[in-house]
């Protein structure tokens, strides 16, 4: 019989700060589902993190949480390889020698690097001018074949790409081409507050955004605090970036029911009514996952177990990968 050999996802998220209803179902909900289909490659990109100054002790416990939390989530370390970038040294070495086979005009065209560096005026440094090579170098380790990402990663996919097609032009084949893979769904979830802006960790105006370990009274009171237009019947506008169309969003990407049922489910209904399930769709969801968390922070003996074995699996996929490239530039 021929064994199909399984396609090979890679992707990677922040570990700084908590993780978001955004991140649950935009990233962690798909990476969870993949896991069966492909050869899944995660990693929490601490090297990344670091682009933006990090606060050492806050950083480290952050780490351990995700790492934790990811888990609770339903990223099994028995079945995919969930690792820590940081611990497998060939992403930094890799990193560097993509930095010298990248244009400085290629990564001055980069949407997060010009955001970035308007937001952190007092530290454009040079990681993150180089962050895509670091990105580049986490993908190609693994000859991935997928990378799932949210659009706003779409183009840091497409440079990894690039790099490698001009690196196999220029030293013979070397690298497999990956390619974004954009959930149509969920790959943007908005900011309670302003659905024109993404959700995100860092938000000052606290109800902008959940966290997966909101307690259930929170999750409420930030629901209900989320905004909605003047019109009060809970319809999808195509097209529109609006808080009601973010919470149906929301409310289908959990309950994984369409719009359409959505809508046919609220007819008459006003936006409390609707709210009011959306909480409980969030709360639900979420509370086997903390009460899984809770136990998971505390068993540090199996997160290190988790941790060392990824760590080990890893770095020999990613040094084979490595060798591969020193002898093609002549190291
Ligand atoms: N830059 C990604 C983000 O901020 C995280 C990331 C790092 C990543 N390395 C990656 C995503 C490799 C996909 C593949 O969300």
């Amino acid at each position: 019989m021929i064994k199909y050999k399984k396609k090979i996802v890679f992707s990677a998220i922040q570990p700084s700060g908590n993780a978001t209803l955004g991140n649950y179902l935009g990233a962690i909900k798909n990476w969870r589902d993949m896991q069966d289909e492909y050869d899944c490659i995660f990693a929490l990109a601490d090297l990344h993190a670091i682009t933006v100054r990090q606060k050492p002790k806050e950083l480290k416990e952050n780490v351990i949480r995700n790492y934790a939390l990811f888990i609770a989530c339903g990223i099994e370390p028995e079945k995919c390889n969930f690792f820590i970038q940081s611990h497998v040294t060939a992403h930094s070495q890799l990193a560097w020698i993509l930095n010298c086979h990248t244009q400085i005009g290629e990564l001055s065209r980069m949407t997060q690097f010009k955001d970035k560096s308007k937001q952190h005026t007092e530290n454009i440094n040079a990681g993150l001018f180089t962050y895509p090579c670091l990105m580049a170098a986490d993908i190609l380790l693994y000859d991935t074949n997928f990378v799932p990402v949210g659009r706003d990663q779409k183009q840091h996919v497409e440079i990894a790409r690039n790099i490698a097609q001009r690196f196999n032009s220029t030293y013979g084949e070397t690298f497999i081409l990956p390619e974004p893979l954009i959930p149509k769904l969920g790959a943007k979830i908005m900011s309670l507050k302003n659905p024109e802006k993404k959700m995100s960790k860092s938000s000052l105006d606290e109800d902008s955004t959940i966290f997966i370990l909101d307690k259930p009274d929170l999750i409420i009171k930030k629901i209900k605090r989320a905004v909605t237009d003047s019109e009060s019947s809970v319809k999808f506008t195509e097209n529109e970036t609006t808080g009601i169309n973010n919470l149906i969003v929301i409310y289908s990407c959990i309950t994984n029911k369409t719009f359409l049922e959505i809508e046919i489910e609220f007819e008459n209904k006003g936006y409390g009514f609707f709210k009011n399930k959306v909480a409980e769709a969030i709360i639900e969801k979420f509370s086997s996952i903390q009460k899984k968390f809770d136990l998971l922070i505390k068993d540090k003996d199996f997160l290190e177990k988790c941790q060392k074995e990824s760590t080990r699996k890893a770095s020999e996929k990613a040094s084979i990968t490595l060798s591969r490239i020193y002898e093609k530039i002549g190291l």
